[in-house]
């Protein structure tokens, strides 16, 4: 298993230009299961969830026709086997979205549940009974999620709690069932509404997104799908923070600061400089931070995906900060890390209070999940000394190179095999 080695107290400068969004590309390979056709998809970043949708595809029967330079080609003409694999489920709960697409497209499915992982449970409840209510029969054994369904019918409903994968699935579901489907309580990820997008340019009729209430007039047919996926926003939110807490100064190019915002104001809040450009943002630490506090909440509320990213910065600065996670029930696997580095962190349920401290010292760290593993890249670089972080396998499923990208940026970092 590879290890990351960091030699902390480098600030980080220069330019470095982010990869495409994971969150979004994931739901527009399922999509292309709504299709019969060559679907052409470029700016795919090669992370290891994307590697492991493409494998899930062609296990359903698509066909990979190229694949080089984030550009991808896969024809979904005979993808009719509705079985996606434990295998490949398990270890990663995106594969959730093809469920809704293979109901629609075979009026069949046979899907593993996905396994829980660090950060939480992660049901799919909600995905389950919307695509009950469109008239599917859902079942569950050994594992599975079995579906059945003559042809879905359009519905309305709502969701108890916001699902950005739970929206993608049964909006793609509602693509071609008959009639209309209004889904109320939606996700507004930026994902979602990029999703939306790209169906409407595949003959879909898909209204309201990026509002609370998404309609769909049902469809019998989509044209293959073709599209570039936009830049990564929490790639962009992780390398903003590392700027600031090396008290560097990057300029972060092919990003979208629109879809950064919130990230963006907690920084400036902190008194950190960022310079926002059309598709670039310059970050520059000057000197000590200032506690902020932060709440995660849906899009475009505080990304919950930046919050262990958030943290890492906070146990450097001057005073208190109280950081809430309202999204997953677990999500502060990084703190008893970050405390072994020094970090003076205290968690009540889902609050963190973190008072800031001098200075951290590198450890032997251990990554558990995506996203602490890329708040302990953060501390480490920040830290005194060598860090040595393990399982950074968590680290390769949402971030394309980072060690590379960080390198460059003149970070002392090494991955050992
Ligand atoms: C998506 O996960 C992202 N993944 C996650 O990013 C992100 O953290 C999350 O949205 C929230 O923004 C992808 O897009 C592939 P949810 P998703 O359904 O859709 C509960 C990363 O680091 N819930 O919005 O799985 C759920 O347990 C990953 O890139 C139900 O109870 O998240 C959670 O508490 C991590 N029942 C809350 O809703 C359901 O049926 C939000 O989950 C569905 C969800």
């Amino acid at each position: 298993m590879d290890k990351i080695v960091i030699e902390g107290g480098t600030p980080l400068e220069g330019t470095v230009k982010m990869s495409g969004a994971k969150n979004a590309v994931l739901p527009v390979l399922a999509a292309t299961l709504l299709t019969r056709g060559r679907n052409v998809i470029e700016g795919v970043p090669n992370v290891r969830d994307v590697t492991t949708m493409i494998k899930l595809l062609e296990d359903l029967g698509a066909r990979v026709e190229s694949y080089s330079n984030e550009k991808i080609i896969l024809d979904t003409s005979k993808a009719d086997n509705p079985e996606a694999p434990y295998d490949l489920v398990s270890t990663m709960r995106a594969s959730c979205l093809v469920l809704g697409p293979l109901l629609a497209r075979l009026g069949k499915a046979r899907v593993s549940l996905p396994g829980g992982c660090a950060i939480g449970a992660r049901p799919i409840d909600l995905h389950i009974k919307g695509l009950e209510a469109m008239g599917a029969k859902i079942s569950l054994d050994q594992g599975y999620v079995h579906g059945k369904a003559d042809r879905l019918k359009g519905i309305q409903f709502f969701f108890d709690t916001v699902s950005v994968t739970g929206t993608a699935n049964l909006m793609m579901a509602a693509v071609l069932a008959e009639g209309e489907t209004i889904l109320e309580n939606v996700a507004k990820e930026p994902e979602v509404v990029f999703l939306a997008d790209i169906l409407n340019r595949a003959g879909a009729k898909i209204s309201g997104h990026g509002t609370d209430i998404i309609t769909i007039q049902g469809t019998t047919s989509l044209n293959p799908i073709d599209c570039t996926i936009f830049p990564d926003r929490i790639e962009t939110g992780t390398f903003m923070i590392a700027a600031a807490i090396t008290q560097g100064d990057v300029t972060i190019e092919n990003c979208m600061p629109q879809h950064v915002e919130p990230v963006t104001l907690k920084l400036q809040e902190a008194q950190v400089d960022i310079e926002l450009g059309e598709n670039k943002i310059r970050v520059k630490g000057k000197g000590p931070m200032e506690s902020v506090n932060a709440r995660t909440h849906p899009y475009p509320g505080f990304p919950t995906d930046i919050q262990a990213q958030f943290m890492a910065l906070m146990t450097l600065a001057q005073g208190q900060s109280i950081i809430m996670e309202t999204v997953f029930e677990n999500r502060f696997m990084h703190v008893a890390e970050l405390k072994r580095m020094g970090a003076d962190i205290s968690l009540d349920g889902h609050t963190a209070i973190i008072n800031g401290v001098k200075g951290l010292s590198g450890a032997p760290l251990m990554a558990t999940d995506l996203r602490a593993s890329a708040s302990l890249v953060i501390a480490a670089l920040a830290a005194k000394g060598q860090s040595i972080i393990s399982r950074v396998y968590h680290i390769d499923r949402g971030y394309v190179d980072i060690e590379k990208k960080l390198l460059n940026l003149g970070a002392q970092i090494r991955r050992v095999k």
